[in-house]
């Protein structure tokens, strides 16, 4: 089977070496890809919002399948766009409907809050009720948590304890800090938990469970300073034990797929469920519509099944056939920074010394090649993936190797899992 895989990221690089190894792959083609993806397939560059382009691609190069790995085509209806005019194809990810769980925040809380799934109370607001959301602020409890209702790149949730503050980034979002996803605002309630990500693949009536892993958002050491894509990555999560786990099917998973079959939407393809564990009661965070970022990166290292086997299971209705088998050692992956990063770094630094990598799996996220040289291209660089019996000995592999690679202003969390058993 030829298969186009479109993004360019850390999960994509996750993707691309997961999909090689199935004997069911010919040909894997990236769009646009990174020099990471290259060693996997051929990086393409097409422009995906030019439909005719991408159809004309996917005629001429037989592709049997194309993967979306990041959520903004797919919240743009690409789904849909590519299903009419290619009847055939089978499209990972879902449908433009099925993609607002994630494409609106106001339109995942009220999907929960009809199919009873455990989120935090909140209220939304439109433009013209910013007094209505002040006079909220003034009744609740801190920490508020403030959201702009659509896609924000990971920057449109805000967390205060200050109401004056809560009150100056609603008026800031309805003046168009984050453009047209912040025309209606969120305030919800603050959940006080540990958070985790699950992963399903769904047809949009059965699903398969794959691995469990625990992001670290946080730049700083401990999860202090501010907020990123992610610094690495662990799975699985010791916390999650049969309890939490039964909580999290039943009344989070379960649900959430009835809701969608009962909704007539048509999702093919990976829902993210961000979870917190709330004294042992599993609460929604936010719905995605795609894989974790840098979850993939522990999550695909560990599931044991053919992936290509697994995503066509989702056009041959036969996925609850299938078995989902995980690696029982840990994974554990560290990401590589340009320091400064999330806010301005430098970037055009050569990488060294990844050819001397032994014993870890190296996923590109921001790199670019030149004059066949690497070099750093983004504030996530690189992604160091290892796995070990123990999750001890599975971080210390990655630390040796990400102490190995050299560019200029490497930076790197050396905690990753310090809060797991
Ligand atoms: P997001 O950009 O939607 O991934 O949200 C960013 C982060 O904000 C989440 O990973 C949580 O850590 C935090 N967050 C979002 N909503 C809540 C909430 N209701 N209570 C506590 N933390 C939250
Ligand atoms: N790791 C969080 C995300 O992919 O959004």
């Amino acid at each position: 089977m030829n298969i186009l895989l479109i993004g360019s990221g850390g999960r994509e690089s996750a993707f691309a070496w997961k999909l090689h190894q199935s004997p069911l792959l010919e040909k894997l083609y990236i769009s646009p890809g990174n020099p990471g993806t290259e060693q996997f397939g051929t990086n393409v560059n097409i422009d995906i919002d030019n439909i005719e382009e991408l159809v004309g691609f996917i005629t001429k190069s037989n592709i049997e399948m194309v993967i979306i790995g990041p959520e903004e085509p797919l919240v743009n209806g690409i789904y849909d766009k590519l299903k009419t005019l290619l009847p055939k194809l089978k499209i990972i990810g879902p449908s433009k409907r099925g993609a607002m769980l994630e494409g609106s925040k106001a339109y995942a809380k009220e999907f929960m809050k009809e199919f009873g799934i455990p989120t935090a109370d909140y209220k939304v607001f439109n433009k013209q009720q910013k007094e209505d959301a002040f006079h909220f602020i003034d009744t609740i409890k801190t920490p508020i948590v403030i959201k702009a209702d659509g896609l924000a790149g990971g920057k449109g949730v805000i967390i205060t304890e200050d109401k004056d503050q809560a009150k100056k980034d609603i008026a800031d979002i309805f003046d168009g800090k984050f453009g047209s996803a912040g025309d209606n605002v969120i305030i919800e309630e603050f959940l006080d938990g540990v958070e985790y990500s699950v992963f399903v693949i769904t047809d949009s009536k059965s699903y398969k469970m794959l691995p469990i892993a625990k992001d670290y958002k946080r730049v700083g050491l401990a999860d202090t300073g501010l907020n990123t894509g992610g610094m690495g990555a662990i799975s699985p999560v010791s916390f999650i034990n049969d309890d939490l786990l039964i909580k999290t099917v039943v009344k989070i998973i379960q649900p959430t797929i009835s809701g969608i079959w009962q909704k007539d939407i048509d999702y093919k393809g990976f829902i993210f469920f961000g979870l917190t564990n709330v004294n042992g009661d599993p609460y929604v965070i936010e719905y995605n519509c795609r894989m974790g970022d840098p979850e993939s990166e522990v999550v695909f290292p560990r599931l044991k099944n053919d992936l290509v086997k697994l995503l066509n299971s989702l056009y041959t209705n036969d996925i609850s056939e299938h078995t989902i088998e995980h690696e029982s050692n840990y994974a554990v992956t560290v990401m590589l920074t340009s320091s400064n990063y999330p806010e301005n770094y430098e970037t055009g630094k050569e990488i060294k010394n990844l050819d001397k990598i032994e014993d870890s799996i190296i996923f590109h996220a921001g790199t670019k090649k030149e004059d066949g040289k690497i070099l750093t291209n983004g504030g996530r660089v690189l992604t160091v993936t290892s796995l070990a019996k123990k999750k001890e000995d599975a971080l210390l592999q990655s630390l040796k190797n990400a102490n190995l690679i050299d560019f200029d202003n490497k930076y790197f969390r050396d905690d990753i899992g310090f809060d797991v058993e």
